[in-house]
């Protein structure tokens, strides 16, 4: 086999002799490229962005900015980075490169202090730089004027601030920063980068790379794959890997088996047909959102309030489903929305019911040597939904409490009624009484309220760090009586 190798800022860089558990931060680090900083090593202040070459939905090739303290370095093998010390170009012997204009922005602009997060906020405003579909909107003027609502978190460039919401500063001041966002213009012709976007980014390349008693495995295909999660049913399976850096760099677990599942074909597909929608386990949400462009509302509505988009770029619906954690944002939404998750091992696929896949505290019904294929979203959509997430901050944060609504009203009737809860069990779980006191009902003031006051009893809510098990009773029967408040708004209006 090839030995494993990464293309850093143009230059093929061997793996070895990093170990498999290795994260591309410190694989970075340890070979002198100390620009990408560790900050927190979860993946929650962006110190550590860097940009990789991945397929692109609206190039060959997009940019695209990720957590390097998250993501193993072995997972990378045969990929293309570029960091901060790659986005500058190389002066004449003896004199300084030339800053990147996103780089120069953030100099001229004062965007920078102490300087700890400023290659991380470069790479993630360089990958909104290289966006192929930013376009410029003059009318937006990114909250300065009287169109402070609607526009502040877009510029007049057309760069959308979502993309700074994975990385924190704090001594700059974030207006600056901003400013300098806002400022960058549209990459030239001769841009290196951008030139590089009309090309294919690197195929996904087979790896085993073993040191020690630890391997990392990259199959071709899902049989393959398969076949390797039967002989190591013990095995660690990643996509994003957002889970997975957190248990090696917080809680220093070790796998002996670590098997990549993200660029596997059969897991990255999205199809619309007749009567579903099959979204694959393994598209990042990024992917998804750009992909299906606010064709599932519920889904559009969940994506900017899930994480960062430095999270949003590796996350996935079969990481976040396979974990099984009771307080991820997209359970709630898709048990709302009905779906099914397809299961596959090597003797075969099932198909199970979403309200029927979680069985305990981060337990499933999914078995050793098998994988989450695909979410299969049934159509026709509910027409009344919503996703309300409370938490302490409106972006990048946990769950305090997650509820989505997929109601179909017609004729002044409430004839289905699904809603999915996050954070107030120890799964995630359908509110079945308030589903059925909604339905069959009208949708009224008086409907409403009943049916609220159930929702308030739904579920097991604790008392913990993020809210009392009071406040979250409180925050579901609010978040209904916000639904109906919110539709007889856009009824009336
Ligand atoms: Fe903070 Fe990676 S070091 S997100
Ligand atoms: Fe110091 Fe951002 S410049 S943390």
């Amino acid at each position: 086999m090839v030995e494993a190798r990464i293309t850093v800022n143009g230059e093929e860089t061997p793996l070895a002799p990093a170990a498999p558990h290795t994260t591309v931060l410190d694989f970075l680090r340890e070979r002198g490229l100390t620009g990408t900083k560790e900050g927190c090593a979860e993946g929650e202040c962006g110190a550590c962005s860097v940009l990789v070459a991945r397929p692109g939905v609206d190039a060959p090739t997009d940019w695209v900015a990720v957590n390097a303290c998250l993501v193993p370095a072995a997972s990378l093998d045969g990929q293309e980075i570029v960091t901060s010390e790659g986005l500058a170009t190389a002066g004449a012997p003896g004199t300084p490169p030339t800053l990147h204009p996103v780089q120069e922005e953030m100099a001229v602009r004062g965007g920078s202090q102490c300087g700890y997060c400023t290659p991380g906020f470069v790479c993630s405003m360089a990958a909104e730089y290289y966006r192929p579909d930013r376009r410029p909107h003059p009318e937006t003027d990114g909250g300065n004027g009287s169109d402070h609502a609607e526009h502040a978190e877009h510029g007049p460039n057309g760069f959308d601030l979502h993309a700074l919401s994975g990385n924190l500063c704090r001594c700059t001041g974030y207006r600056p920063i901003r400013d300098a966002a806002f400022a960058v213009g549209t990459p030239t012709d001769e841009d290196p980068l951008a030139r590089r976007r009309e090309q294919a980014p690197p195929a996904p390349v087979a790896t085993r790379y073993a040191l020690g008693d630890a391997e990392f495995v990259r199959a071709r295909t899902l049989a393959e794959t398969l076949r390797v999660l039967r002989e190591r049913p013990d095995a660690v399976v990643v996509a994003g890997s957002t889970d997975w850096g957190v248990e090696v760099n917080i809680r220093s677990r070790r796998a002996g088996c670590v098997v990549a599942v993200d660029r596997l074909p059969e897991l990255r597909d999205l199809r619309v047909g007749p009567d579903h929608v099959e979204i694959g386990a393994a598209l990042t949400l990024t992917e998804i959102e750009r992909r299906l462009d606010g064709e599932v509302p519920l889904l559009a509505e969940l994506f900017p309030q899930f994480a960062s988009r430095l999270i949003r770029n590796g996350a996935t619906l079969g990481g976040n489903l396979g974990t099984g954690s009771p307080i991820g944002d997209s359970p709630p939404a898709l048990l709302a929305l009905d779906a099914s998750v397809v299961l596959a091992d090597a003797d075969g696929e099932r198909e199970v019911p979403l309200s029927a896949y979680f069985t305990g505290y981060r337990q499933s019904v999914r078995r050793p040597g098998e994988l989450i294929r695909a979410v299969r979203v049934p159509l026709p959509l509910a027409r009344v939904t919503a996703f309300h997430k409370i938490a302490k901050r409106r972006f990048d944060d946990i769950s305090s409490v997650a509820v989505a609504f997929a109601l179909d009203v017609e004729g002044g009737i409430v004839r289905t009624a699904r809603i999915g809860l996050g954070g107030v069990a120890a799964t995630p779980i359908r509110a079945l009484a308030t589903e059925a006191a909604l339905e069959g009902r009208p949708w009224t003031a008086g409907t409403v309220e009943a049916a609220a006051a159930v929702l308030r009893e739904e579920g097991t809510p604790m008392d913990d760090h993020r809210a009392s098990a009071a406040y979250r009773s409180a925050m579901l029967g609010q978040s209904l009586l916000k639904l109906y408040a919110r539709t007889t708004e856009a009824v009336s209006s």
